[in-house]
């Protein structure tokens, strides 16, 4: 089951950034420094989606737009929002991953964005489900890759 996310998920969503920020090792107690992916959720161009298995939530996908001042790490401009990703260790390569993130895109041409951009470590195997839907390479900071998907018009 996949729901749109609200307020009442930043809780989980702060989990999830967690395991995107601490992809490689095991997840630490600390909250990366990534709080301005999920700050005052609600605002204008914030969209979420919730995974579940077994009523359980164990992954999320959601976007949110950045101003030049206050921009995410893969910033491209304030009409283009960053996307972040994650699903729990223990349901990985199950599907989920496609599931948020084929349904996020859909939400993204819905909502009219022209294009949605992110970053992820250079080595990290997560690129290639990005270039699976149609993510490309725009910059690379410090290891890091930023990548940027066009998205078509969506139809009614
Ligand atoms: C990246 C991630 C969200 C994908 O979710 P998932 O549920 O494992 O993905 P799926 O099962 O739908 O599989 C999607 C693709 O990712 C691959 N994949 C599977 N396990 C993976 C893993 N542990 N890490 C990366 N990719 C993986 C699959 O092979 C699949 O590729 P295919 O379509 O060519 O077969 C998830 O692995 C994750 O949370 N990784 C750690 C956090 C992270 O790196 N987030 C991104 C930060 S930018």
């Amino acid at each position: 089951m996949i729901r749109s996310g609200g307020a009442r998920d930043v809780p989980f969503l702060r989990d999830m950034l967690r395991h995107a920020f601490y992809w490689r090792t095991p997840v630490g107690d600390e909250e990366p420094p990534l709080t301005r992916y999920v700050n005052g959720w609600g605002r204008p161009g914030d969209r979420s989606l919730i995974v579940f298995d077994e009523f359980v939530p164990v992954g999320a996908a959601w976007y949110r737009l950045f101003t030049q001042q206050d921009a995410g790490f893969g910033f491209i401009d304030e009409q283009t929002p960053e996307l972040a990703i994650a699903v729990v260790p223990s349901r990985r390569g199950r599907g989920y991953g496609h599931e948020l993130l084929g349904g996020l895109l859909d939400c993204a041409r819905k909502d009219g964005f022209r294009a949605i951009s992110l970053s992820v470590a250079k080595d990290n195997p997560a690129r290639h489900l990005y270039e699976s839907y149609g993510f490309e390479q725009v910059r690379e900071d410090d290891g890091a890759v930023v990548m940027r998907a066009p998205l078509s018009a969506a139809t009614p």
